[in-house]
């Protein structure tokens, strides 16, 4: 019974959403770019880094994904200033998201992971603002704690500050993200403008998807490539053996045969399935012909059917980013293979 529900629900996505539409968010009716560029891993060389974003504006990229954690800030910030330069264009015509890591969820701390953000991307404000996980660890903290509640009022003060425009948040389950939704009820605190989430043909979480809508909250994909991200390889690896349906996504023979027929490379039709679904998409790469491959995504034109084909792909839905065991904690509850 269960599959025949998610198959139905599948089914009427796929018949709704063939064009790629800006994500438009809730408050302020502000257009979130359809595809972005994901910074995560982008660290072969601070010259590498820096080039990449570069380019990736000069090309046309009007999202570019940021975060504390990924040690590649300065060399991101660069890029950026690098980029808009190059292509003529304004900081404001730009979308620059980045996240408050796990060590500065303290309230008195959040301002400060913040300023240090935009210190080192050379920047005076942030698009978007995203605590990166629900939970937090202090320098004198033993263990992770679920620190989300009293984090996200201090993310909230920020917007007064006019150093972020919204707020949001990422890797939220179910329960986490009602307990805000019960917050912004009682008039404490908005509800976050944006999710960014794991999603990808082999985990696409529909559902999950319909939930935020509900709420007039964007969702934004990460990792939109699967299994393509070297630092999952080891999960992909066995699956390769283990699973013949999940091998590496872009070599995935109901994508190729797709992208073949629609004159796209596997990659754009990965995308264009990502985008197709309302959902920002933010592919990384490190590569010029990558880069600009993935952002013709937006010329390739998926049918009903083709959706339907790469939704039946997550079928047994397959999660590469969970960190809960070595963290101790219990990550993604209620959501697909947690
Ligand atoms: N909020 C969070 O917790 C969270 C978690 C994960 C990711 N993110 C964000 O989401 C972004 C994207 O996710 P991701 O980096 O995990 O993975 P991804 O963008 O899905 O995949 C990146 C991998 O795909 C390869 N690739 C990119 N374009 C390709 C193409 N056209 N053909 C073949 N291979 C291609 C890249 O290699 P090359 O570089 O060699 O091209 C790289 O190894 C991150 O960079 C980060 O900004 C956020």
């Amino acid at each position: 019974m269960l599959v025949q529900i998610a198959f139905i629900a599948l089914v009427g996505v796929a018949q709704c959403r063939n064009k790629q539409q800006p994500i438009v968010l809730h408050p302020e009716g502000i257009e979130q770019p359809p595809i972005g560029f994901g910074t995560w891993n982008l660290k072969e060389s601070p010259d590498n880094t820096t080039n990449a974003v570069a380019f990736a504006i000069e090309k046309g990229y009007k999202q570019i994904d940021c975060a504390a954690a990924y040690g590649n800030k300065e060399a991101v910030g660069r890029g950026i200033h690098k980029g808009l330069k190059k292509a003529g264009l304004r900081r404001e015509d730009i979308w620059v998201t980045s996240k408050l890591w796990n060590d500065h969820h303290a309230p008195d701390r959040v301002e400060a992971g913040l300023n240090q953000t935009l210190k080192d991307l050379n920047l005076d404000y942030l698009d978007l603002y995203l605590m990166h996980w629900p939970v937090g660890k202090g320098s004198d903290d033993k263990n992770y704690r679920y620190d989300y509640v009293e984090s996200w009022r201090a993310m909230t003060e920020l917007l007064k500050t006019g150093k972020v425009r919204r707020i949001g948040i990422c890797n939220f389950s179910p329960a986490q993200l009602k307990e805000l939704v019960k917050h912004s009820l009682k008039g404490d605190s908005p509800l976050p403008a944006v999710h960014q989430m794991e999603l990808h043909p082999y985990l696409p979480q529909a559902k999950w998807i319909y939930a935020h809508k509900a709420h007039g909250i964007a969702v934004t994909a990460y990792s939109p490539l699967g299994n393509m991200n070297p630092t999952y390889g080891d999960r992909s690896r066995r699956l390769v053996t283990t699973q013949s349906k999940a091998p590496l996504l872009l070599e995935n023979k109901v994508i190729k045969t797709i992208a073949k027929e629609r004159g796209c490379t596997p990659a754009q039709v990965v995308l264009a399935w990502g985008a197709s679904r309302g959902t920002s998409v933010i592919p990384k790469s490190k590569h010029e012909t990558h880069i600009e491959e993935n952002l013709g995504a937006i010329g390739c034109q998926l049918g009903t059917e083709d959706l339907a084909g790469i939704d039946a792909l997550g079928e047994e839905p397959v999660r590469f980013n969970n960190p809960s065991d070595g963290w101790g904690v219990h990550l993604f509850d209620g959501l697909d293979d947690a």
